[in-house]
């Protein structure tokens, strides 16, 4: 599956660049919310992504970078989030987050910064719906891919398949049309491009390239 993620989008021209997304073959719409704190970067909130849903006819994939994600898992999902994915590193009791999220109804998703190990999810394998692997250092698009991250995702599959779970890995950064289908032989299910697509001459093939990948 393709998750185009909006960072990378005109945000001038945010139902223009919406509505291009929903005449592609992508799956889901990647969300990437900041709070300068978490990383050194801040995006865009609630408001923002409540006007992102009026337009979307993809589930949307919210990617939270902020501290203590747990505070806020209502007000997204009443903002419109399908999926909604916290960072282990900002969550002390994470298994209680990722419960709260499931019983508001969306898919719950982990995220892994790149010096955090496949290891430390592995007592919750079997509660999650996707495992976000950073193939950057969260914060910015436009970043270069970690290669590291091919053996990271190689790790995590056996240990997905060991413990009969169902959760889907996802990569997030640096993906482009070089790295996409060594990233699926690895064993990714979802990529999720900024650059690479919004800012390619044919965004819409670009999505059809990268599922073919
Ligand atoms: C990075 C974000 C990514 C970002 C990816 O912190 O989580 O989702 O938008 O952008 P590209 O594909 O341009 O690296
Ligand atoms: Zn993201």
């Amino acid at each position: 599956m393709i998750a185009p993620s909006v960072l990378a989008a005109d945000f001038a021209n945010l139902q223009r660049d919406i509505e291009m997304v929903n005449s592609t073959e992508a799956s889901w719409l990647h969300i990437d919310i900041m709070d300068g704190v978490f990383v050194p970067n801040i995006s865009f909130g609630l408001p923002v992504l409540k006007a992102i849903k009026k337009y979307a006819k993809i589930p949307l994939d919210v990617h939270l970078m902020i501290t203590q994600p747990e505070r806020y898992i209502k007000e997204f999902k009443n903002s419109g989030a399908d999926i909604l994915t916290v960072h282990i590193e900002a969550s002390v009791h994470l298994h209680r987050t990722i419960q709260k999220i499931r019983s508001e109804g969306m898919l719950a998703g982990v995220a892994l910064n790149p010096h955090t190990p496949v290891e430390s999810l592995k007592e919750v394998l079997n509660d999650l719906d996707v495992i976000c692997l950073m193939s950057v250092n969260p914060g910015f698009g436009g970043q270069s891919f970690i290669p590291g991250t091919y053996d990271k995702i190689k790790s995590l599959k056996k240990m997905i398949k060991k413990a009969g779970s169902s959760a889907k890995i996802e990569i997030d950064g640096g993906v482009n049309i070089q790295n996409a289908s060594k990233l699926k032989t690895a064993g990714a299910d979802i990529l999720v491009a900024g650059n690479a697509i919004f800012k390619s001459d044919d965004p819409v093939n670009m999505v059809s390239m990268l599922k073919k990948a």
